[in-house]
């Protein structure tokens, strides 16, 4: 897999995280090790890293990317959904920092067998699991049109979400849609791909992708049961910093840390996301809707 993800706000994350050499830090979405190596490098031998991934491959990247580290680096396959399990497998009572940089690296947009791209035309799957049992091809054939364009409406935000399941449902009824390619074309037939006779500037495929992924990985579900174990499992003054990349994510980050803090868990950290600059956006365009929120345990 291309190992090569340039980890967004790194330097803000940095600061931070304010890190003692002997520091718990947990990555609950380790990816290629870009925020994991730069903690590595702060922390001592006293110090323990925890790199969560749902991806195997992914893992094998960090494990590699890691393996000059001086503080003891723990990597595990899970679900981050699972943290406060993991910690305790591993003898870790209470973290000084949790980090969660949610969705996929590009390596993984890249990756054949996950299936996630429309700019490549693979074999539609999207399971970032392959442990999940249903994938976005069984979505798209299986479900009835309008669960089906309100999956897209919810999870995409997509306007145009009643057209694209009519156009979904139609195509099947002549073959089945088994690529990413397949679904791509159905979409452009309704929005069109012109780039030029568009207004947006992103791919039409891109919210109904996104819709899919979300719902064949349960990720909105998943980022409610971390968010929730959270408090639990940080020291006092420990932080936590969630980048999210999407509205809908964003969302559930902001109304989990301000519930949190009205219950007297958590100081907010950042009042407003932090936002990457225009020399980072120029430098990694991923950064563009990154949206960064941290609060700390009181
Ligand atoms: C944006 S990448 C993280 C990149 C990483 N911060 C870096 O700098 O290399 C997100 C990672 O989270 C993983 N992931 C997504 N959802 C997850 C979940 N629910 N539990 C654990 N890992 C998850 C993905 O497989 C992916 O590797």
């Amino acid at each position: 897999m291309q190992a090569e993800h340039k980890p967004v706000l790194a330097q803000r994350i940095l600061e931070m995280a304010v890190l003692q050499p002997d520091a718990a830090v947990v990555d609950a979405t380790v990816g290629f090790a870009g925020h994991s190596k730069m903690f590595a490098e702060r922390l001592g031998t006293g110090g323990t890293l925890v790199g969560i991934d749902v991806d195997q491959k992914c893992l094998e990247v960090a494990r590699e990317n890691l393996k000059d580290s001086k503080c003891k680096v723990i990597l595990v396959r899970a679900n981050f959904s699972e943290i406060g399990e993991v910690l305790r497998q591993n003898g870790i009572e209470l973290a000084d920092f949790i980090l969660a940089d949610l969705g996929i690296c590009s390596g993984q947009l890249a990756d054949m067998d996950r299936g996630l791209s429309f700019g490549t035309d693979m074999k539609l799957d999207m399971r970032l699991d392959e442990r999940i049992d249903v994938t976005a091809a069984d979505v798209v054939n299986g479900m009835d049109e309008k669960e089906l364009a309100d999956l897209i409406y919810k999870f995409g935000e997509e306007r145009a979400s009643r057209k694209i399941a009519r156009s979904i449902v139609n195509y099947r009824h002549k073959a089945k849609i088994k690529t990413t390619g397949q679904l791509s074309d159905i979409i452009c037939s309704v929005l069109g791909c012109d780039p030029k006779s568009r207004r947006s500037k992103i791919h039409p495929a891109t919210r109904t992708f996104q819709a899919l992924r979300i719902a064949v990985n349960d990720e909105l579900g998943n980022l409610e049961t971390f968010l929730n174990a959270i408090p639990l499992l940080l020291k006092k003054q420990g932080r936590a910093a969630i980048i999210s990349f999407h509205s809908l994510e964003d969302r559930i980050v902001k109304n989990n840390f301000r519930a949190n803090k009205a219950s007297g868990i958590y100081n907010l950290i950042t009042k407003k996301p932090i936002v990457a600059d225009r020399a980072e956006v120029f430098e990694n365009p991923r950064s563009r809707s990154a949206k960064l929120r941290i609060a700390e345990k009181i």
